[in-house]
């Protein structure tokens, strides 16, 4: 395996990043950068990047395991991915991101998830969508010692409640829910609220009566950090309907293909392995090694052992 590179800004050198620090860097107007990962070298990524925060999302559902919605993925899935993340990061927070069923029912259930996250996975913190009922389970986790980041706009859980994927905060009605949602889940503790597919003016309404940091995702340059999905950043998801707020930083996925047509090529017209990827043996092992398998003793040689 070739080096690691250096976290970007000397970042190796930086302690892990706590809640208190995301509160700092708000208070500076220091933008927090946060990305999505799901296993050991999407983390080793993120963190060889210098990312501040890594979310285990629900996205996981479509961008890993290629479901059309996030509903569909569960705890065991979120924990096994969240444990191997936290196994190939360093300085970034850690959170995990409740799927759809794991905390709704009762506040007893989203604790012992949101404890799931912590014990088996090495979480710093959890995230929930939407405020509503979704503000007595942040209150409960976050009195039983967890940190919760809120998630409101645009909450893909419940996306067919919304009308479907939709940019939500277009009325002054839908906005001023949104605020409701975002100042009630604050009141409940929240860390920190992702703003997702928000107009821009509605954000930088809302921006300077909320105190805890922003993360935005389709939410406009007003909040206090952005988050985008990892596959979908580095174009590692392919197809035509993108939301409109990914911007794709790198074409991955046309490089993953070209690198394994390149290798079936060399497969098929016998060229790999070639004289550098081969193991060498002492020509006289090879020598004893035929005189023995032309030898009458492996004619008689027990085999059925
Ligand atoms: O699941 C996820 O990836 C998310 C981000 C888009 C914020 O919730």
């Amino acid at each position: 395996m070739s080096p690691r590179p250096q976290p970007e800004g000397g970042q190796a050198k930086r302690p892990r990043m706590t809640i208190p620090t995301l509160a700092e860097m708000k208070a500076r107007g220091e933008p927090i950068v946060m990305v999505t990962a799901y296993d050991f070298p999407s983390a080793q990524v993120a963190e060889d990047a210098g990312v501040d925060v890594v979310l285990v999302g629900d996205t996981a559902a479509m961008v890993v395991l290629g479901y059309d919605a996030t509903t569909p993925v569960g705890m065991d899935e979120m924990v096994t991915m969240a444990a191997a993340a936290r196994r190939g990061l360093g300085r970034p927070l850690l959170i995990g991101d409740l799927p759809f069923g794991s905390y709704e029912r009762s506040n007893e259930h989203a604790i012992d998830n949101a404890q799931r996250f912590v014990r088996e996975a090495g979480c710093d913190a959890v995230k929930l969508e939407r405020g509503g009922p979704s503000v007595e389970r942040a209150r409960a986790i976050v009195r039983s010692g967890i940190p919760v980041m809120g998630h409101v706009g645009l909450t893909p859980q419940t996306a067919s409640a919304l009308g479907g994927f939709k940019t939500q905060g277009r009325t002054a009605e839908s906005a001023a829910q949104i605020a409701r949602d975002a100042f009630a889940l604050q009141a409940a503790g929240c860390f920190a609220i992702v703003f997702e597919a928000v107009p821009a003016a509605v954000t930088e309404a809302l921006m300077p009566r909320i105190d805890v940091p922003v993360i935005g995702i389709g939410a406009g340059l007003g909040t206090d950090g952005q988050v985008l999905v990892f596959h979908d950043l580095l174009g590692i998801t392919t197809g035509p309907h993108s939301p409109r707020f990914v911007k794709r930083y790198a074409a991955i996925h046309d490089q993953m293909v070209e690198g394994v047509r390149a290798y079936a090529r060399e497969v098929r017209a016998r060229r790999f392995p070639d004289a550098d990827h081969v193991y060498s043996v002492d020509e006289g092992e090879v020598e004893e090694l035929k005189r023995y398998l032309d030898s009458e003793s492996l004619a008689t040689a027990p085999w059925d052992w």
